[in-house]
């Protein structure tokens, strides 16, 4: 019989990308989904025919555990939080409350409601914050510099915590930047490239940013939900960095973006102190050779790559 597998955040971006998966791999897949007064589905629509969606919120330990009742998982993938660092200083309690306590609401509803089933949480490079070593691997310090880092730092260690305390199958995903024409248009990647299409049409003449300086692992998402289900595989669960093990700055993003329809970025963007972060994480460098070692796991898609794509889909999404 095939395995059944929900999944929380599949209205995102990593959720869209991993319903696909599983469903590739004959899996029945249930996503969580909250109530919006508008619905959010525009990266699960090419999908809808194929899942099942059930309502609930990661703030609601009641929806969770009717989520989890449905669908009897074998497989928990809680991708669902507040994912938005900037957005994290100006809604620090929510964010706790949903990237971390709805971790434990999570782990709580697994415990009593399909205590076999196998847990994966997203948790994040952003926990290394200012990082204490370079590269960072799954025994690095964590330091980090926001609610959001904080809160995934708590939702982190409660995983820990449930599988000694409870012999749970859970394991967490350290994962780095990663990125697709799925990405969420506040983040930077997206907004660049999203703004040079723009301008590329004429639609728009300037792009505003902030630290141009910081550096980033910047992967394919497509890639990273590969590597979310080889964890969930493994017999025993544990703990694992996700990453290309390269660097880029904002700034090497921008110019390659440009480049790319042949524009001097120089000429268009702005730096605008607006979009400064009250503390910086400078510089994310991750070591995946545990996740290849044990897991079997490369990124394939690099850098350069990666601008193209993301600039080439929204060069001919803005064309329609
Ligand atoms: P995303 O595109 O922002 O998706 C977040 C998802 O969480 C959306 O489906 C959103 O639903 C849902 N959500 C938010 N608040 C919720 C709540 N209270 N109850 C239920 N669902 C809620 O994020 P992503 O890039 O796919 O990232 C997936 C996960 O990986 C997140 O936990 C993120 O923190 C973590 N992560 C991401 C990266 C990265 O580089 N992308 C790296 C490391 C870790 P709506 O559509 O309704 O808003
Ligand atoms: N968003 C944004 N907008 N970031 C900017 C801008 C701007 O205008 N200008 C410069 N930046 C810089 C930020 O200061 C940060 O150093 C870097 O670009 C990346 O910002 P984001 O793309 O917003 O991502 P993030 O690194 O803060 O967080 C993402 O990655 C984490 C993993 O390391 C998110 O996906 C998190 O959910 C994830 O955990």
């Amino acid at each position: 019989m095939g395995k059944t597998a929900l999944i929380t955040g599949i209205t995102g971006q990593d959720g869209s990308y991993l319903a696909e998966l599983l469903l590739e791999k004959g899996y029945d897949v249930y996503g969580l989904i909250r109530r919006l007064s508008t619905p959010n589905i525009s990266r699960i629509e090419q999908i809808l025919d194929k899942i099942e969606l059930v309502e609930g919120d990661l703030t609601d330990q009641s929806s969770l555990d009717n989520a989890m009742r449905t669908a009897q998982p074998d497989e928990v993938y809680n991708l669902a939080a507040q994912s938005f660092v900037g957005t994290s200083w100006n809604q620090p309690v929510l964010t706790g409350d949903v990237s971390g306590l709805g971790v434990v609401r999570i782990l709580e509803s697994v415990k009593h409601q399909c205590h076999d089933a196998r847990v994966y949480q997203a948790s994040t490079s952003e926990m290394f914050g200012k990082v204490q070593e370079v590269p960072q691997s799954e025994t690095t310090r964590f330091y980090p510099r926001s609610p959001y880092g904080f809160a995934k730092v708590y939702g982190y260690w409660a995983c820990v915590n449930y599988r000694e305390s409870y012999d749970i199958h859970v394991s967490n995903g350290i994962l780095f930047n990663h990125e697709s024409p799925r990405r969420g248009i506040e983040f930077v990647t997206r907004k660049i490239t999203d703004s040079v299409a723009r301008i590329h049409h004429g639609l728009a003449s300037e792009l505003r940013l902030g630290n141009l300086d910081a550096k980033r692992d910047w992967g394919f998402a497509g890639d990273y939900v590969k590597a979310m289900w080889l964890m969930l595989q493994q017999d025993q669960p544990d703990d694992f960095v996700v990453s290309t093990g390269e660097t880029h700055s904002v700034r090497e993003f921008v110019e390659l973006a440009f480049e790319e329809v042949g524009l001097d970025w120089e000429k268009y963007v702005v730096v605008d102190p607006k979009f400064v972060r009250p503390t910086e994480v400078d510089l994310l460098l991750g070591n995946p050779a545990k996740a290849k070692r044990v897991l079997g796991w490369e990124p394939k898609v690099r850098f350069e790559e990666l601008v193209k794509m993301m600039v080439k889909a929204d060069v001919e999404r803005l064309s329609k």
